[in-house]
């Protein structure tokens, strides 16, 4: 009987070696005497990246002989980044790494470095094989993006004729020379370079924050002048919205955000403009947001459902709201718990309650897998690219699909909506502010 079972199992033993496990890596790749710090806010300038990286190291910081913070990508979509996100330090000896990676240094990581995974790239021999794979590939790839978007384009015609048309609207200029330091997104404390389409970008998208303010209708008609308003900025991070907005308008903002180092930011730069008399912080999950007292709700690139939380939270509220999403891919991401500072940022993910498509105009014509589908071809058209492409108007199309859905699903909550096209952000995806406020029953 045993000689039975041990031939069977025998057998068996060549169809598990055949299945593609990735082999863990063994000690002699690590390098002994490196290691990563990795998670490191973009938007810091490789200098203070570095004189952070002594700090937290200032105890072994004698050994160290090299620090390399990687520089950002030179993509398009990377620009207005500082660093790379990621650093390399080398000790004199192990012993001083291993110590060294003992370190509590959260919200960075830390890791062994490992030997050749930032190899130089060496391009190998075009031979007549290589070029005949290359060809094969490509022709893979175009079948496969033109089956994906035969997909989507047979998604839009389902879903036909859009309620909610991107209307345009004008913004009032902000004079952001005369603003106090940490003030402007496109100043040091904001991290944006000035200049940059992301720093023209936020600019205009807080001008067309604090423009919308002035047409909004408020229950309370107390709150006639801006600098009366009490409003919750949801998703704040370092309060690249909250902050000028705060102070071009004189309004009280509520800067809320789960990720705590952002808030630490925000208010580094809320001391350095003297507006601590306006603005206050909430370390907090938007799911569980209290609007006590709170006039409108505004909320800038949220990520993925926080946007439709923050959305919620308003309709519950029933209070005004300005909201511009993010990207829309991740909005059927699941919750996930952990991570540093009480849940992680980025990845908040979906609490199960939410239900996409949002609207029952929209539920009506796709479900959740289609949806999905629509979110992600949306996304397609996130970063600023080509806004000629056939790829960019397309998610151009799907993300007015997703926006009007939102839309919808407050409008049917008894709300009056609107979408309008922030200016100065062409070419660029996520270019909506949604507005809603609720109609007055007579
Ligand atoms: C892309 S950032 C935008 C920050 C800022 N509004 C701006 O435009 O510069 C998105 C922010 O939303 C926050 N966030 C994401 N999900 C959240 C949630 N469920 N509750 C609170 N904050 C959340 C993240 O921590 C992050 O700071």
């Amino acid at each position: 009987m045993f000689t039975l079972l041990l031939a069977l199992t025998l057998s068996l033993l060549p169809q598990v070696h055949s299945l593609t496990v990735p082999l863990p890596r063994s000690a002699s790749q690590y390098s002994p005497t490196k290691i990563r710090v990795s998670n490191i806010d973009w938007y810091l300038p490789s200098s203070l990246v570095e004189s952070k990286i002594k700090v937290a190291f200032h105890e072994v910081f004698h050994e160290v002989t090299s620090l390399e913070v990687k520089p950002p990508r030179s993509s398009k979509r990377d620009e207005g980044k500082m660093n790379g996100g990621s650093a390399v330090v080398e000790f004199n000896s192990e012993a001083a790494a291993a110590e060294a990676l003992t370190r509590d240094t959260s919200p960075w990581r830390l890791s062994q470095v490992i030997e050749d995974e930032d190899p130089i790239e060496t391009k190998p021999e075009l031979t007549p094989e290589r070029i005949i794979l290359r060809k094969d590939r490509a022709a893979r790839y175009a079948r496969q993006r033109a089956r994906r978007a035969l997909g989507i384009d047979d998604l839009l015609s389902c879903v036909g004729e859009i309620p909610i048309k991107l209307n345009p609207m004008s913004i009032r200029d902000i004079k952001w020379e005369s603003a106090p330091p940490g003030v402007d997104p496109a100043s040091e404390g904001g991290g944006l370079k000035i200049g940059s389409s992301r720093a023209v970008r936020k600019r205009a998208a807080v001008e067309a924050f604090v423009t919308m303010l002035s047409h909004l209708r408020f229950e309370d008609s107390s709150t006639q002048k801006l600098s009366q308003l009490r409003l919750a900025d949801l998703g704040s991070g370092t309060g690249n919205l909250a902050i000028p907005l705060s102070w071009a308008t004189g309004a009280n903002v509520l800067a809320v955000d789960i990720y705590a180092n952002s808030l630490a930011r925000l208010l580094k730069r809320v001391n350095e403009a003297g507006l601590e008399e306006q603005i206050s912080v909430e370390c907090q999950d938007i799911l569980e947001v209290n609007l006590e007292g709170i006039d409108a709700v505004l909320s800038l690139h949220a990520c993925g459902a926080a946007s439709d939380l923050a959305m919620e939270a308003a309709v519950d509220k029933k209070i005004p709201f300005v909201i511009s999403p993010c990207c829309i891919g991740k909005v059927n991401v699941k919750r996930w718990g952990g991570g540093n500072n009480g849940g992680n940022a980025e990845r908040a993910g979906k609490p199960k309650e939410l239900i996409y498509p949002r609207s029952l105009w929209l539920r009506d014509k796709i479900d959740t897998d289609q949806f999905q589908l629509l979110a992600k071809a949306a996304d397609a058209a996130d970063g600023a690219g080509d806004s000629g492409s056939e790829w960019f108007q397309r998610g151009r199309k799907a993300k007015a699909v997703i926006e009007s859905d939102r839309l919808m699903w407050a409008k049917e909550r008894g709300y009056e909506v609107e979408m309008l096209e922030m200016p100065k952000h062409e070419g660029y995806g996520k270019t909506e502010l949604l507005v809603g406020v609720p109609k007055i029953n007579k």
